[in-house]
């Protein structure tokens, strides 16, 4: 029997301030598309909260109301936008450069919006993101000493723009690979490398460390380790304070965990999937460096392991060859192209294959993310969820997950974990699919 919530939601009053990490591609579609929305200029297509209806008690009871009219989430209408980054370009000329919108039916008509958010000095250090470089960056003495300047960074935007409660969310570029070592083992260990500047201890982690500092939940949107360590989990528990990651889940790897499930449904076995991307955009020139295309790399070849579990399936999976490419290729900006060839055999071993050209627009699939994210650890927060929020786990490809649990990467039950957690944290019974109420054999219910 699942336990019931006890706890109390506190209500979504006063206004939410979403601070990202990076105001870049991903941050400016996202702010500006919560703009135009905004102003009825556009519709918030691929947003769950936006959008999504859920289902409530039996098929017969007709109960489907909207996800944010159900939980009690911050409403567009209060949203201040605020964001760090190492390129000093404002919100507008960020958007401009990063050519996803329309410049004339989507960033001139928003123009003062987009000009006012200008992006706090960044923690930045080109060890960590070879490819960049930055003018708008922090300066001091060590890590310890920045992470303290992004707190002071947080309380004052809290305070400048009267926010109530405050989120951030890591959209800033794909660090180099850092494998978990002993400084990430323990707060007391994390702390001292940030006094002695130790290496091993990226600014992503001290974002992280400043905002649950501040008690403010920390989503991380990028596959870098960021509050994926023992340590910056210590802390959230402590504080009482939401976190999750990593790395949103928008084009190949979501077809990906749709795919997948169904191969193992019916039992089809995959002997090859190789995948691989041209990205144009400063994402892809960043991904480009091997470190940091090593960190995003982990992150997209897990999931197959997991879903297919080949220690259970050996005769499918146990000999699935798995290759993730990701070409930077200029021409096409942000307009990625994602490429699938998936050899698979069925009865008798019998081999067919079947390829996958997604045509995508990678911030266009970001951006609605950012906004669910925000909203849902907002929500979380309120409703006393600290620590890892693994049922947050439908937004990214590499999930967080408790000590010792493998995570879910199906992408249906990842939604059915979403939905029943809304369930859960709002009184109504869960939904197990299970339906024999419905017939004779069902008896009495
Ligand atoms: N678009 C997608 O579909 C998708 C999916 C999964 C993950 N991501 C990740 O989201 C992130 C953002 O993607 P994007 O397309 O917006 O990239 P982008 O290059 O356009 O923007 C990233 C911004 O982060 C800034 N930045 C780098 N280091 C920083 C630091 N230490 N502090 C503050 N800012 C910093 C950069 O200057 C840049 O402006 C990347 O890590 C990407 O891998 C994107």
């Amino acid at each position: 029997m699942t336990q019931k919530f006890t706890g109390r939601i506190a209500p979504a009053s006063g206004k939410l301030g979403i601070l990202c990490v990076g105001l870049g591609a991903v941050t400016t579609t996202f702010m500006a598309g919560v703009e135009n929305v905004r102003r009825g200029r556009a519709r918030p297509f691929g947003s769950l909260t936006q959008l999504a209806t859920i289902r409530l008690g039996k098929r017969t009871e007709g109960r489907s109301p909207l996800v944010r009219e159900f939980v009690p989430l911050a409403d567009l209408s209060n949203l201040v936008f605020g964001a760090w980054d190492p390129i000093p370009d404002s919100a507008y000329h960020a958007a401009l450069k990063a050519g996803v919108l329309d410049k004339h039916e989507h960033i001139e008509p928003i123009a003062d919006f987009l000009k006012g958010i200008v992006p706090l000095a960044a923690v930045f250090d080109q060890h960590y993101v070879k490819r960049l470089q930055g003018t708008n960056v922090k300066p001091g003495k060590n890590k310890r000493e920045l992470a303290e300047a992004l707190r002071k960074d947080i309380r004052e935007f809290k305070a400048k723009h009267g926010c109530d409660r405050l989120v951030v969310v890591w959209c800033a570029s794909t660090e180099i690979f850092i494998q978990p070592g002993p400084t990430h083992e323990s707060l007391t260990a994390f702390e001292k490398a940030m006094d002695t500047n130790d290496p091993s201890i990226a600014p992503s982690m001290l974002y992280a460390w400043a905002a649950l500092m501040e008690d403010v939940p920390f989503a991380n949107g990028a596959p870098n380790l960021s509050c994926d360590a023992p340590a910056l989990e210590q802390l959230a528990r402590q504080r009482r304070v939401a976190i999750g990651g990593k790395d949103f889940k928008t084009g190949q790897t979501m077809v990906k965990t749709v795919l997948s499930p169904m191969f193992k449904a019916r039992m089809l076995g995959v002997s090859g999937w190789y995948s691989t991307n041209i990205l144009g955009n400063r994402d892809g020139e960043v991904l480009d460096d091997p470190e940091s295309f090593k960190t995003k790399e982990e992150s997209k070849l897990g999931v197959l392991e997991y879903i297919l579990q080949p220690q259970l399936y050996p005769e499918l999976y146990g000999q699935l060859y798995h290759k993730v490419r990701i070409n930077y290729y200029p021409p096409r900006g942000d307009n990625k192209e994602g490429w699938d060839n998936i050899d698979i055999f069925g009865w008798l071993g019998y081999p067919m294959q079947i390829k996958v050209d997604f045509l995508c627009r990678d911030s266009i699939l970001a951006a609605p993310l950012v906004l669910d994210l925000a909203l849902f650890f907002d929500l979380a927060q309120r409703a006393g969820l600290h620590g890892i929020q693994e049922w947050l786990s439908f937004y990214f490809k590499s999930p967080q997950t408790a000590p010792g649990l493998y995570p879910e990467h199906d992408l249906f039950i990842q939604q059915t974990k979403l939905k029943n957690t809304l369930r859960w944290l709002m009184g109504e019974e869960q939904i197990t699919h299970l339906g024999t109420e419905y017939y004779e054999y069902g008896g009495e219910q």
